[in-house]
């Protein structure tokens, strides 16, 4: 039999280009701020546990849908039921919200790469680095175009299966170079201005034990809201992508293991990007400045490469030239999703798409960069933190848009088609479905309760 154009080469090859995308910037940038911001502990516990029930869920229902129907997803939902192709199309509003603030993300990563190439890892590590970089009018602007340039490349030239080659060092090593810096945060000691001493072991308690003296009821949705959009945007799960994946997979290939890889590897990568960078801002900054957001890693990061000493400056190139991959191999299946969807709807061709959809995404990117100097703002988020542009962004796509993308998927799978449609699917060939009590739980009544008080909290209806 001719094989699948796009197909992957056994189970292997599909966990790992659905790793590639799952473990980018949401681990490496999202999950530790988030995680500093929620006080550790308490957004630690609350998030594994969604992971493994909720996250689980969801990220098996849209690779079911793929491989059932053998379409991406515009496509896919029509064809198991007429009249939710609807559901299909709202899918690709994600992506292409996502793809401009991602870029910009990128860029930032793209700037400290280039400075400790060059070795000017000391300066940034200095107090209002990084704050005076992105509010400069032309910096981030070029350093998101030259990010958005490469991630374009890959997608013009149609050369994913090269850079998911390269993934396959790329990935083992940045878990490796994580691994390390996580132990090395661990022996960090700093003595604060107010003359407190604090240890890098403090800090891991801190990231580790939840704590939940003082916890109110709207405190713990705030987390939960939080633990929850950090999971869609993690797992790349109600966007359409992890859709197209399953479509591109045999038949044969056990989905239960494969979804359990997937699952574990971007977790575990959050998890250790968790104890790098939060022992470490502990140390040098206290809790108050854990409560820091976006800028968490860029702020924090330096200082730790700056007290390991010349060795320090290796690390940190070492670790943003891999992190520049790991953001690109997800970026790329975020604009391939645009660019594929884009195809089959338009009937054109990938270079003319792709060009199409850069200029596009460009134009909307350099606004993100704008929204800290030019077009400054600042708004209040039902989440509790105050937001600018690109955290705008973030929240309508991780907190409003996939929510309820993944309470109509819960609805269709649980309610419309029912659960045991997918089971069967994963139990094909005689495959076991582990957790397919849970699974049926889940995407009938617990998932879409509670996609429905998230929704409620996330537009600020329930306080
Ligand atoms: N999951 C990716 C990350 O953690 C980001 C991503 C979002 C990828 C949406 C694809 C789709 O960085």
């Amino acid at each position: 039999m001719a094989k699948k154009k796009g197909g992957f080469t056994g189970r292997i090859g599909f966990v790992l280009a659905a790793a590639g995308s799952a473990v980018g910037v949401g681990n490496i940038w999202r999950f530790p701020y988030l995680a500093a911001k929620d006080g550790g502990g308490l957004f630690l516990l609350v998030y594994l546990l969604l992971v493994l029930t909720f996250g689980f869920s969801l990220l098996a229902t849209d690779i079911i849908i793929g491989r059932k129907t053998r379409c991406s997803a515009p496509a896919a939902f029509a064809s198991v039921r007429k009249g939710w192709g609807f559901l299909g199309k709202m899918t690709f509003a994600v992506p292409a919200i996502i793809l401009p603030y991602y870029c910009v993300i990128g860029g930032w990563i793209l700037k400290y790469m280039c400075d400790y190439l060059v070795g000017r890892g000391g300066i940034a590590a200095q107090d209002g680095y990084f704050s005076a970089f992105i509010q400069s009018p032309a910096a981030p602007i070029v350093f998101m175009l030259v990010y958005m340039a490469l991630t374009a490349f890959v997608v013009y030239a149609g050369v994913e299966k090269g850079i998911e080659r390269f993934s396959r060092i790329v990935m083992p090593a940045l878990i490796l170079i994580v691994a390390g810096i996580a132990v090395f945060s661990l022996t960090l000691s700093h003595t604060g201005a107010d003359g407190v001493t604090r240890t890098g072991l403090q800090g891991l308690k801190v990231y580790l034990i939840p704590d939940f003296t003082g916890l109110t009821f709207s405190r713990f949705l705030q987390v939960l809201l939080d633990a929850m959009s950090q999971l869609f945007f993690s797992l790349s799960v109600s966007m359409g992508i992890m859709v197209t994946y399953g479509s591109y997979v045999d038949s044969e290939v056990d989905l239960n293991k494969s979804v359990r890889q997937i699952e574990l590897c971007d977790t575990g990568v959050a998890i250790l990007m968790g104890m790098m960078i939060i022992p470490a801002v502990y140390v040098f900054s206290g809790t108050e400045g854990m409560a820091s957001g976006p800028s968490l890693m860029f702020v924090s990061l330096p200082k730790v490469f700056e007290s390991m000493g010349f060795v320090g400056s290796v690390v940190g190139l070492l670790f943003f030239v891999m992190v520049t991959f790991a953001a690109l191999t997800s970026s790329v299946s975020i604009m391939e999703t645009l660019v594929a969807s884009c195809m089959q709807a338009f009937g054109a061709g990938r270079k003319k798409v792709s060009l199409i959809v850069t200029g596009i995404a460009s134009v909307a990117a350099v606004l993100v960069c704008l929204g800290y100097n030019v077009l400054y703002f600042s708004v209040p988020l039902p989440n509790g933190s105050a937001g600018q542009l690109l955290d705008v962004m973030d929240y309508i796509s991780n907190l409003f848009l996939m929510p309820i993308i993944s309470l109509l998927t819960c609805i269709f799978i649980g309610w419309v088609v029912g659960p045991q449609w997918a089971i069967d699917e994963v139990e094909v060939g005689g495959h076991t479905f582990s957790r397919k009590r849970m699974y049926a739980f889940m995407i009938r009544f617990a998932a879409p309760a509670l996609m429905l008080v998230l929704f409620l909290q996330s537009v600020g209806l329930l306080k």
